[in-house]
């Protein structure tokens, strides 16, 4: 894949450093002031798009296989063979957008971006949002992983400082406390949708019957478990369109995109005073919001 701006082979992590537009951080590489403004200003969206909508590491790429295996009745052929970048444009990385312009209806898209920079066309349409939550502990946790290894993003430095970074924001799109927050003020929407990642641990088979729904798709008891078989982390960890193995962006000697799949690996890695303050500084910024679930 090639992207705009920097060209991902001939870089090292050394080399990001982010940019910042309306005071959200982003990476170089793939997306751009014009971009981010083009896609705020001008990007169209139609009312049957479905756009899977996370903060990232809630969970966007499980989400995307479970959405692109409905389309399909739990046939997993298209997502074995398709590239999730190609399969669910991201809508602010400049080469997945060009695609999206091509495709007919219905699209799969997705976007990571907060709600004060989403495609102002979405305030008219029908377009649907999946939001996906997560245990922002564990998404800081996975971020921090993540971060080490994909060449896109800056190095995270030592555990203590990314903690600093992440409950300032100071991090890739911005606060996961507004991104939550800005997108909250939506859930009235008819078509506007909340999963957490913890729930479709808890319950996949009854999550992808919702989502069946929502997609328009009538899927009986095999399908739905053709789906639920074909979305779990094993089989993704396998599927070469889905694992992120097969992309330079990625520094496969130091770690990987299908890490370990679980809820609760917060406890393994943060202190007790790092998990206090998490704790704080969450009742601070989260207080009076009533709707989002309690994680443990
Ligand atoms: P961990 O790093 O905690 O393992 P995103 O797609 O938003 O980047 O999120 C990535 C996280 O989702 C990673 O978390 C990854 O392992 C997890 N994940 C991906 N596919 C999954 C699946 N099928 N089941 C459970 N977790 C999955």
């Amino acid at each position: 894949m090639r992207l705009a701006g920097k060209h991902i082979l001939s870089m090292s992590e050394s080399d990001i450093t982010y940019f910042t537009h309306k005071g959200i951080l982003f990476t170089p590489v793939g997306t751009s002031v014009e971009i981010l403004n083009y896609v705020e200003n001008e990007f169209q969206l139609f009312d049957d798009d479905i756009v899977t909508v996370t903060y990232p590491k809630s969970g966007t790429n499980w989400m995307l296989e479970i959405l692109g295996l409905i389309q399909h009745g739990g046939d997993p052929s298209w997502v074995r063979s398709t590239p999730v970048w190609d399969r669910c444009p991201w809508i602010e990385v400049h080469e997945c957008h060009q695609k999206a312009l091509k495709y007919l209806p219905p699209r799969l898209l997705t976007s990571h971006l907060p709600f004060q920079l989403f495609p102002k066309s979405f305030i008219h349409s029908k377009a649907k949002i999946i939001y996906v939550l997560r245990n922002p502990k564990d998404v800081l946790v996975s971020s921090y992983h993540f971060s080490k290894f994909f060449k896109v993003f800056e190095d995270p430095g030592a555990t203590e400082e990314f903690l600093e970074k992440f409950l300032r924001g100071n991090v890739a799109y911005g606060s996961w406390f507004d991104h939550v927050r800005g997108w909250m003020e939506l859930k009235d929407r008819p078509n506007f949708f909340l999963f957490t990642y913890e729930d479709l641990q808890k319950n996949l088979p009854g999550n992808v019957e919702k989502l069946s729904q929502i997609l328009g798709k009538n899927l009986n008891s095999q399908q739905i478990n053709a789906v639920v078989e074909n979305a779990s982390f094993h089989k993704m960890k396998d599927n070469n369109m889905s694992n992120f193995t097969q992309t330079p962006l990625f520094d496969q000697s130091t770690g990987k995109f299908m890490r370990k799949g679980i809820s609760g690996d917060w406890k393994n890695h943060l202190t007790v005073a790092q998990n206090e303050y998490f704790d704080r500084v969450y009742q601070e910024k989260m207080q009076d919001i009533k709707t989002i679930p309690l994680w443990e």
